[in-house]
């Protein structure tokens, strides 16, 4: 890990093991990109790859250059808003006096340990001897304000953290009108994007298809991540499979408003960018006050997009989730919601409770409908007290539990107010509204404005104070609707469109007060399913329930789609009952297990009304969950299968750092009778060449290199929703 600067060819180079990454300061103060890719080993490449570039009528070019310098033509870090670069732009300032016009020239840098922090926002982080950081300040030529660019890098990974900060050094006041957190101009456009794309109940969908040219993206208006996309994508040569070819990646540490473009221009090479979505965002900085974006993962893997896979995965797992549990066995939980929704009582959750005990369960997690006066979707939320009336004293229920050696978890959606609710009574005004103007209902609740202060110490106090009064060890954090009529009653006019940032903000402080307070908190993230799940909420959060959708062959495709970026061990992951309440399908208890296996674990079902066969396939699964999943969080995660799940079959196995376990499992959706591709060489990765694997059920012994170049037969998956586990350990 290293990061130089030459001063002969006024260039950067940041080397990871892997990777490099090469800018270098142009004739007018701009900073180009010139390379990111494999490690390459020459400081003064630069001269080769820095030099020639063509020249175009109507790319005006700044005064005193040549047209070949057009700020329209050369492969830029940082392009600016309306002074001679016309592709899109990844910042715009305006003086309060009117013209928006930004430019960017350089003006210094500093290389140093560490990094700083980025206020009021989740950032990755590593100890300072460990991470290296650059920042480079670029002055814009016409307000005068700083940008300052930042790039980390770290000992132990390829991946390059990088965010940009505003700094209103001039007299006047001046508004942010968009600022994304990274850009990168590849040479080409010969490129597949990959993103994911859903709906509730069909998150994280894995979508391929080359660039095209003009602009493509996506982008979520919604106050939070959405169902709809996820807040990364993946560049990947055309030719790159699961195992090979180069794979660039962007991901967006925020859980807001966010857009995702790539622009292909008129000489074929590629823009990409990632940040707030400048769609109804700007921000107001007075002189001496500054903006920070969110903070952009970047991603480079030559080993196809199961290695950048990986790298996100490990990226994520040490530098980005903070929480004590990510490398600990998360307790097997049972949440009460699709076994009785809303209908339940202190007698009902303390049978389920009862029955999870004797099967090995270790927490109970009571889920919507404990407080205030709920029994539907209609009411009550803001008021956190306890329906005692429905389940007595919560600190008794939770005493009882804990007494059957369980841990005892609770449901809330603090960013939520019913109409009907004290808290709405009482404060009409903390609702996300425009005055006089008619208001948006989603699920019959309103959005709490989460950019006031005093709605965040409410909500602290009021959940802090029901943490305290019960052993509660973990929460299920909900947030069920988008936000609309996106309007604050405190900030003046010219400050409304800071409201979704703010709002982004107040959520983030609220997760850190409670952490603060409750250290070893284990919240699980949820969004009426996985409507949040992004590497934000990662650094609070360390696992999301993935989706609503708890059919087994659903969660294939979504669960391996999620994998494109996020670990298994942040993938909530449940057992549920059949018919499945979302598709009405029936897939065998084993299958169900085996899907859910693949991530944190649980059940999401009424244990009481188990067949005595099925509660006997619980105490197997609790004894398998046991036994693989710290190969399941801690190991390399590999598809092996092509596709993200779309096939009929789908295979992927987890290997441990140490190369001397392995766990595959393989799910076949639709049945083939007879077929002969019910038999399948399934081609295993990342083992040891040299070691020998024996398969844990028939003791068939194997090399590394027979496993992995010639594979082993799976056959017998000839029916609809069947699966097979294969446990492997080197002799
Ligand atoms: C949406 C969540 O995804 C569900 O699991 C459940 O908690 C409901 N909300 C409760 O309202």
């Amino acid at each position: 890990m290293q990061i130089k600067f030459s001063e002969k060819t006024r260039s950067f180079k940041l080397d990871t093991a892997g990777a490099t990454y090469l800018m270098q300061i142009g004739p007018s103060g701009e900073l180009r990109h010139l390379y990111y890719g494999a490690a390459i080993s020459d400081d003064d490449a630069v001269l080769e790859l820095g030099t020639r570039h063509g020249k175009a009528s109507f790319s005006s070019h700044p005064e005193g250059l040549g047209a070949e310098d057009s700020l329209d033509l050369v492969p830029l870090e940082f392009s600016t808003f309306g002074s001679g670069d016309q592709r899109m732009t990844a910042a715009a300032l305006r003086k309060v006096s009117g013209t928006s016009v930004t430019s960017s020239v350089y003006r210094s840098h500093s290389i140093f340990q560490g990094k700083k922090p980025l206020p009021g926002l989740p950032a990755s982080f590593a100890p300072d001897t460990e991470m290296q950081t650059l920042e480079i300040t670029m002055t814009d030529g016409f307000s005068g304000a700083d940008f300052v660019l930042s790039y980390s890098i770290f000992e132990d990974s390829d991946v390059i953290a990088r965010s940009i900060r505003v700094e209103n050094t001039t007299d006047a006041p001046l508004v942010v009108e968009r600022l994304m957190s990274a850009q990168i101009d590849f040479h080409s456009s010969e490129y597949d994007l990959i993103y994911l794309q859903g709906r509730w109940a069909r998150e994280r969908q894995a979508v391929r298809r080359p660039l095209a040219p003009g602009r493509q993206g996506f982008r979520s208006s919604r106050g939070s991540t959405g169902h709809q996309y996820n807040p990364g994508f993946v560049l990947a040569s055309p030719s790159a499979t699961e195992s090979v070819g180069d794979a660039y990646g962007m991901l967006l540490m925020y859980s807001g408003n966010y857009t995702a473009d790539i622009e292909t221009d008129q000489y074929g090479t590629a823009r990409a960018m990632i940040g707030i979505n400048p769609e109804n965002f700007s921000w107001t900085l007075a002189p001496g006050e500054q903006f920070q974006t969110p903070e952009a993962l970047v991603l480079f893997s030559p080993d196809g997009l199961g290695g950048l896979s990986r790298q996100s995965h490990r990226f994520l797992m040490e530098h980005v989730i903070r929480s004590p549990w990510k490398h600990v066995k998360r307790p097997i939980l049972v949440n009460n919601w699709e076994a009785t929704y809303f209908d339940f009582d202190d007698r009902k959750i303390y049978e389920i409770a009862k029955t999870a005990a004797t099967l090995g369960i270790e927490m109970l997690v009571l889920d919507d409908g404990w407080f205030g006066k709920r029994d539907d979707d209609h009411s009550s939320l803001g008021d956190w007290f306890v329906n005692r009336d429905k389940i007595g004293d919560l600190g008794e229920l939770v005493r009882r539990i804990n007494d059957l050696h369980m841990k005892f978890g609770l449901w809330f959606e603090p960013e939520m107010i019913s109409e009907k609710s004290n808290l709405y009574q009482q404060h009409p005004d903390w609702v996300l509204t425009i005055p006089g103007f008619r208001k948006s209902i989603g699920r019959d609740q309103m959005v709490l404005d989460m950019s006031r202060p005093e709605v965040v110490d409410y909500l602290f106090e009021t959940i802090a104070g029901i943490l305290h009064s019960a052993n509660i060890e973990y929460i299920k954090w909900d947030m069920n609707r988008n936000l609309t009529e996106i309007h604050s009653a405190v900030l003046p006019a010219e400050r409304q469109k800071e409201v979704a940032h703010r709002y982004v903000l107040g959520v983030y402080a609220l997760h850190e007060r409670l952490l603060k307070e409750f250290p070893n908190l284990l919240i699980e993230g949820c969004s009426g399913g996985g409507g949040r799940f992004d590497a934000g909420m990662l650094y609070y959060a360390p696992q999301i329930w993935c989706s609503d959708d708890t059919d087994a062959l659903e969660r294939v495709s979504i669960q391996l789609g999620t994998s494109l970026f996020y670990p298994s061990a942040s993938m909530g992951a449940h057992v549920s009952v059949c018919p499945n309440h979302q598709t009405g399908r029936t897939v065998s208890f084993e299958t169900r297990g085996t899907v859910a296996l693949a991530g944190t674990f649980g059940y999401e079902l009424d244990l009481t009304r188990l067949s005595d066969e099925d509660r006997e396939l619980v105490k197997r699964q609790v004894k398998e969950y046991h036994r693989y999943n710290d190969l399941i969080r801690e190991g390399s995660f590999h598809r092996l299968t092509e596709g993200f799940g779309t096939g009929t079959l789908s295979v992927w196995s987890w290997v441990s750092q140490n190369r001397k376990r392995v766990l595959v499992t393989a799910v076949r959706k639709t049945g083939v009778p007879c077929g002969h591709d019910c038999v399948r060489r399934i081609r295993l990765r990342g083992l040891d060449p040299r070691a020998c694997y024996v398969f844990s059920d028939t003791g068939t012994a194997l090399h590394g290199d027979t496993l992995m170049n010639a594979g082993f037969t799976l056959d017998g998956l000839t029916r609809d929703a069947s699966s097979r586990l294969y446990y492997l350990e080197v002799r």
